[in-house]
């Protein structure tokens, strides 16, 4: 379409060009060169009759289809000389009748004078007979009899021989010496070569070449003019009119042809190139496509280098996650930001366009804000609020909490535990689209500033093949993963939101369950698997001698929400409750709360488990 219309255009510059060309050399309405009937393409100085102003020999006839014969005026008001053909560019074949005929009926009479060739009517040109042999007339008297490569004609009548030299190339000193009281003749000839008889290659056929003077060839080739004589046969150079601003006009054009095609390419490279970008990537027509659907939300597109601006050239690294690393930035309002930077893309762009879609069109306290993307070339970026206090495991493992200002109270804990259930359920049921998290750990569970838990990475699965899996499997500490049986086998059921309840489940126990001295109460070579203990401590009733458990009431909390993580790490998903459930339990007395039945699982498997996200 485009690029047909394209090269129609170009097509139209250089006809433009040619033709202009054509019309710049000077010799205006006088064509390059002409036909004459079927005897070839005849160039300048030869001109038809009817162009007499266009060279300086015309030729009749040439486009009257009823006369085969075509003559050519080599004398001012002469006879014409029949034309036989073209031989060269100047010269042509003629045939002179008038000769013809006198050599066949008496040649040594017509031999008796020189083959007078018309005189050219101007000293613009002059003409020659091209292959021509040099005779030699002597008296019958000759002193010296020429040696044997000289073939003599007796004319006896005429009391004069007619010598000529066989040999292909004739020495014209000896000729001289030989034939000093001799007159020459120079007519044309057929072919020396098989004859010792004359009158057998003199010729009436004769190719006569047309040569310049040298003024007028200066003039016709070289300035483009036309030659003239004036009135005192002075010769002069009629040269176009503006002959140099058509030059001019001929290289502006050229020049200005020569721009456009460079400028056409150069568009037509850039327009492959940016559709071989747009195949690469979403179409930016995608991107805004999605980006109004979005109407007044304020998730933002940022370009790859806003980013590096925004995060100081990737300065401040908060963090390491299984989609790629975390940096901390500061938006130009002066807003800190957390900008995950996404590696180990398996997408093409189109699947991180609908999860920014998803994730952005998510609005709950407790679900991290996207504020913006970034979907440049290769480069996938998040922008999402800043969360002061960090991810939640921080604050719940053993190893990380001596580095942190501040432990975390058992209110605080049983908050964050509800708070995340909020925000589960939120993204289960409270959206337009139903939201599967698969990555419920502590890691993901990011605290603002007051210690409200924001649940973040999610929808990343689909777009991001993930290193770390393994991790989520085995807990840091030994304990079981946070994903659920079902995810990693099919035996135990299908993957559901409740897969996610599974992993909620598995993480609050963790968060309730952070014993006082880890090191010396369970040995870790044992692999005493942390649900069983749990549970076993629930189900004798024994004190969980558990960190921060300074009253009743939080006793009350802890065994709150150890009985509703031991229900969510039901094995069969069908026993777990659904998160709006969990929510009830956490909310209600814990002593009206049934003691769920000892998880099937006793033991996590011990050789790593290969999790394909594709599947899910
Ligand atoms: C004969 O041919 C020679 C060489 O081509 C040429 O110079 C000379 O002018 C010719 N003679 C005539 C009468 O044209
Ligand atoms: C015949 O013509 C040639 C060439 O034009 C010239 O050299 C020669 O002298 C002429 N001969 C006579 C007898 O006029």
């Amino acid at each position: 379409m485009a690029i047909v219309d394209l090269f129609c255009f170009l097509l139209f510059c250089h006809l433009v060009l040619i033709l202009s060309a054509g019309y710049g050399n000077g010799h205006q309405d006088c064509p390059h060169s002409f036909t004459c009937g079927n005897l070839g393409t005849f160039h300048y100085p030869f001109t038809k009759a009817e162009k007499p102003d266009c060279g300086l020999l015309a030729i009749h006839d040439c486009d009257n289809p009823h006369q085969h014969r075509k003559m050519i005026q080599l004398e001012l008001n002469g006879k014409g000389i029949v034309l036989i053909g073209v031989a060269q560019q100047n010269a042509i074949s003629i045939l002179d009748e008038d000769f013809h005929k006198r050599l066949q009926q008496n040649p040594c009479g017509t031999l008796k004078n020189n083959y007078s060739l018309p005189s050219p009517f101007s000293s613009l040109y002059s003409i020659h007979i091209k292959f021509n042999v040099t005779l030699f007339k002597c008296k019958q008297s000759l002193k010296m009899k020429p040696p044997t490569h000289y073939f003599n004609h007796p004319c006896p009548e005429y009391d004069y021989d007619i010598y000529y030299d066989s040999l292909p190339t004739p020495n014209s000193k000896e000729a001289h010496s030989l034939f000093s009281s001799c007159s020459v003749i120079q007519i044309s000839t057929k072919d020396l070569t098989d004859t010792n008889d004359i009158l057998s290659f003199v010729s009436a056929e004769m190719v006569l070449q047309v040569v310049l003077s040298n003024d007028c060839d200066q003039c016709y080739n070289h300035r483009g003019g036309q030659c003239r004589l004036d009135a005192n046969q002075k010769f002069y150079c009629k040269e176009a009119p503006k002959n140099k601003s058509k030059i001019l006009k001929l290289v502006l054009v050229l020049g200005l042809v020569t721009a456009v095609t460079i400028a056409l390419l150069l568009v037509m490279v850039m327009i492959y190139h940016t559709r071989w970008k747009q195949k690469q990537n979403p179409t930016n027509q995608q991107i805004k496509i999605f980006l109004e659907r979005q109407g007044p939300l304020q998730t933002k597109r940022y370009d790859y280098s806003e980013i590096k601006k925004v995060t100081n050239s990737f300065r401040n690294k908060l963090g390491q996650g299984g989609f790629g690393s975390v940096y901390k930035g500061k938006l130009p309002d002066g807003r800190y930001v957390a900008v995950k930077i996404l590696s180990e893309l398996k997408d093409n762009g189109e699947d991180f366009i609908n999860e920014v879609a998803t994730i952005s069109r998510t609005s709950h306290i407790n679900i991290v804000n996207l504020l913006g993307f970034c979907c440049e070339g290769s480069k996938r970026a998040l922008v999402y609020e800043f969360m002061s206090n960090g991810s939640l495991e921080k604050f719940i493992f053993e190893e990380n909490v001596g580095k942190t200002d501040r432990q975390l109270d058992c209110q605080t804990i049983y908050h964050i535990a509800v708070g995340v259930a909020r925000g589960l359920e939120y993204l289960h049921q409270g959206c337009n689209t139903r939201i599967l998290h698969f990555d419920i750990k502590p890691h993901n569970i990011l605290l603002d500033e007051n210690f409200n838990p924001k649940i973040s990475d999610f929808g990343l699965a689909k777009i991001c093949t993930r290193k770390e899996s393994m991790i989520s499997i085995f807990g840091a500490r030994g304990t079981a993963g946070y994903i659920a049986p079902e995810v990693f086998s099919r035996n135990f059921g299908a993957v559901s939101h409740k897969s996610d309840v599974y992993s909620y489940g598995m993480m609050i126990l963790e968060m309730a369950g952070r014993r006082k001295n880890i090191k010396t109460e369970v040995n870790r070579s044992s692999e005493i698997y942390f649900p069983d203990w749990i549970y076993n401590c629930l189900e004798s009733n024994e004190e969980l001698g558990l960190q921060n458990i300074r009253n009743e009431s939080d006793d009350k909390l802890v065994r709150k929400m150890t009985i509703v993580g031991l229900w969510c790490i039901q094995t069969h998903p069908s026993t777990r409750p659904a998160i709006s459930k969990v929510l009830e339990m956490l909310g209600s007395k814990v002593e009206l709360l049934q003691i769920p039945p000892k998880p099937f699982l006793s033991s996590p498997p011990t050789s790593p488990v290969h999790l394909s996200y594709e599947t899910l």
